[in-house]
């Protein structure tokens, strides 16, 4: 069997510029930060944590505590392009955070699709390209995992955010998304939500949504509440 080696991470010496991606947005929602933490003890989360395959649907209080536990962006040096090192609860190769997280779940009788804001800590509504639509793009992800009434959660990485830092810094994207994968497992699990991870890398739905650049799927995962706990369907 013949392995794709991924070549070695390299710092360049002086990074390349990074243009910010413009996405194509109509109006911010913002959310609201947590009250508290949660009271459960780390490695009691950690020991009860399994994949969870039943959703109901999120509520704005619990899907708004996951995102900011996850990927807000808590302190971050800025230059003149943007961002150029975060700090987020999860961990990121170089601090680059190349990873944004759209949304895609029911709401009002329809699915929304949006993009994280993780500086705002708002959700952008995503404009689809014409002939996309929210529940074609659901319907990719019901072939890997029913998402029921739960929220997908699609990594989407801009592989320049991390390259223009990197040269061969492809599998740093990768293992950030690894990162990302795990932290938002356990805070699921430390939320009393219900989480599994997706096996596909999701490229197909990326290219749909954004079109073919340095955006890529990165993989991500499906949350909803414990089914019996859901109050709003
Ligand atoms: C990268 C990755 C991809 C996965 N893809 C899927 C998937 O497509 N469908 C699914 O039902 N579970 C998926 N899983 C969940 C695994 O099946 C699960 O983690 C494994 O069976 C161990 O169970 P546990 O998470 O409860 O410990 C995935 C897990 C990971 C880490």
């Amino acid at each position: 069997m013949e392995i794709r080696r991924l070549p070695e991470p390299c710092l360049r010496d002086k990074p390349l510029e990074c243009q910010p991606l413009k996405f194509r947005v109509a109006g911010a929602h913002y959310l609201p930060s947590p009250n508290e933490l949660p009271a459960d003890s780390f490695f009691s989360v950690i020991a009860r944590r399994r994949s969870r395959r039943e959703f109901g649907r999120l509520s704005e209080e619990a899907l708004s505590d996951l995102l900011w536990y996850c990927s807000k962006i808590h302190e971050m040096d800025r230059s003149r392009l943007g961002p150029v090192w975060q700090h987020r609860g999860t961990p990121s190769g170089g601090g680059c955070h190349p990873i944004d997280v759209v949304i895609l779940q029911p709401n009002d009788g329809g699915i929304t699709c949006e993009l994280y804001d993780p500086i705002a800590h708002a959700l952008n509504t995503l404009v689809l390209p014409t002939g996309v639509s929210c529940e074609s793009l659901r319907e990719t992800i019901a072939e890997i995992l029913d998402p029921q009434g739960g929220s997908v959660l699609l990594f989407v990485a801009n592989f320049a955010k991390t390259l223009t830092r990197y040269e061969g810094g492809e599998s740093l994207v990768w293992r950030d998304a690894g990162c990302l994968l795990a932290t938002v497992s356990l805070a699921a699990e430390a939320l009393s939500l219900n989480c599994c991870a997706l096996g596909f890398n999701g490229d197909s739905l990326v290219t749909r949504l954004f079109g073919i650049g340095t955006l890529a799927g990165v993989g991500g995962c499906i949350v909803g509440s414990h089914p019996e706990k859901s109050t709003n369907g």
